[in-house]
Parts: structure tokens; C-alpha cells; sequence
């Protein structure tokens, strides 16, 4: 199994799930990453995370959890405490237990670009899960796209206030999307509760926080 065959690729981002560990702190967000020439993957890490902080402060390596599955996005941005890890066979950081692959790598350098750093990984194993493939649902990759929007969001909401009011309405937009395609109650909670973040975070006054992605339109 190589990167191109998991789907990654020098121009779509990939959105995974990265963990990482420094010294005896754990933690999980969503991240798209690229290849670059090398074959080597990078990602752009934001500023006022927490990740951000790990990797600037020295982590060392980290696991690319590959899923599709919403919950475990869900829960990597608000319900961290919910993430179920199980150790990786090459690296110090955790594995997210039952994703569909894991890409396990060591940070070979980070580079600075004011507003975010540049993380660039070596891949060390590639470990893909043998499972049935499932047929396409509208609702998982609703919530994803929400999520992406909300921690936007987050970023534009003191900087660019209509293109904040612009992002919560995309989120009610995905929110109906989830409603239409599935009755899967905690789907369509959590498509809800995304939407009421957004609400609060349009009410609570100006933060020093700079999370969220300007990158990708
Ligand atoms: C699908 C998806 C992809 C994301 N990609 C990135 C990214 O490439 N870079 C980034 O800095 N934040 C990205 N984010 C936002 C972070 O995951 C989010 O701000 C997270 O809450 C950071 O957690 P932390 O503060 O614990 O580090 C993404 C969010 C989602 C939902």
C-alpha cells in the first residue's frame, strides 16, 4: 500500500484526523494534508491551537488517522475527551481505534509562515484495515464540511463578520442536508449542535483566538 493508493495526493487535501503526543499530552483535531514532491506529506497548522502549540513545542511524531466516519470528527474538534486511542506500533502518539487506516510518522521539520507553520512528515508505516467498502451517505460528509465551517468561523468571526454570518449560513444549509438524509438521531444532534455553536460563537465578543482555516477558498 503506498499514499497515492490511500488516496493522498500533491493537489486535493486529504482530510484526516492527525494525532499527536508531546511528552504526556495527547490530543486530536481533523487536518487536511498534501504530498509534496519528496513524497513526503505537510500540513498547515494554524495558529491559537492546541496542536499548534505540540508541534511548534518540540512533538516528534504523530499518527494520520484515516476515517470517514463524522463522529470521530465530531467529537476531534468538541468532544475530545470521547476519543478512544490504542497505542501505534512505530510512534510514540496514539492511534484513534477503528479507523480505516493509520499512516504512522515522524515530524522532520516545521517551518514558520507567520499566521500558520508548515509541518513536514516522513511517513515510517502504512497500516490499512481490512474492511467492506460502504455505499455513499450524504449525512457524514454534511457534518464534516459544517465542521470545517464552524472552525472558519471561529477564525473570520472578529476579523470579517460577514463572511462569518456567510459560514453559519452554510452550516444551517449542511444541517438540513443531515435532516433530509438521514433519521439518525445523533447525526442530526450533532448537525444541530453545530449549528448552535456557531450561533454562541457570532454572540460572544471579540477572542485572541486565531483557530480556523483561511486556507481553502
Ligand atoms: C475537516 C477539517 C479539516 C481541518 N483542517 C485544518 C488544517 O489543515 N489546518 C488547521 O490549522 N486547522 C484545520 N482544521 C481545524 C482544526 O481541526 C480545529 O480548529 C481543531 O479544533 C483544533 O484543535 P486544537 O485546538 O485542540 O489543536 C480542520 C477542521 C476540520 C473539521
Amino acid at each position: 500500500m503506498n499514499l497515492e493508493k490511500l488516496g493522498f495526493s500533491r493537489s486535493t487535501y486529504s482530510e484526516v484526523i492527525l494525532t499527536v503526543r508531546l511528552e504526556e499530552m495527547i490530543n486530536a483535531a481533523p487536518m487536511g494534508v498534501l504530498l509534496n514532491e519528496g513524497g513526503k506529506i505537510y500540513l498547515r497548522v494554524y495558529k491559537g491551537q492546541r496542536i499548534h502549540d505540540m508541534i511548534v513545542n518540540g512533538a516528534e511524531d504523530c499518527v494520520l488517522n484515516i476515517t470517514s466516519d463524522p463522529i470521530l470528527f465530531y467529537n476531534a474538534i468538541f468532544e475530545k475527551e470521547k476519543i478512544p486511542y490504542c497505542p501505534a506500533e512505530r510512534v510514540s502518539s496514539p492511534r484513534i481505534r477503528d479507523c480505516d487506516a493509520y499512516v504512522e510518522c515522524s515530524i522532520i521539520n516545521v517551518t514558520g509562515h507567520g499566521e500558520y507553520v508548515k509541518a513536514f512528515l516522513k511517513p515510517l508505516l502504512i497500516n490499512v484495515a481490512e474492511r467492506a467498502v460502504s455505499a455513499y451517505h450524504r449525512a457524514g460528509p454534511a457534518i464534516i464540511e459544517a465542521l470545517i465551517c464552524y472552525t472558519r468561523l471561529l477564525y473570520f468571526k472578529d476579523a470579517d463578520r460577514e463572511k462569518a454570518e456567510s459560514l453559519k449560513k452554510m452550516i444551517d444549509i449542511f444541517r438540513d442536508i443531515v435532516y433530509h438524509s438521514t433519521e439518525n438521531n445523533r447525526l442530526r444532534e450533532i448537525a444541530t449542535k453545530i449549528l448552535e455553536r456557531s450561533e454562541e460563537a457570532l454572540l460572544t465578543k471579540k477572542t485572541t483566538s486565531t483557530r480556523g482555516l483561511p486556507k481553502k477558498s
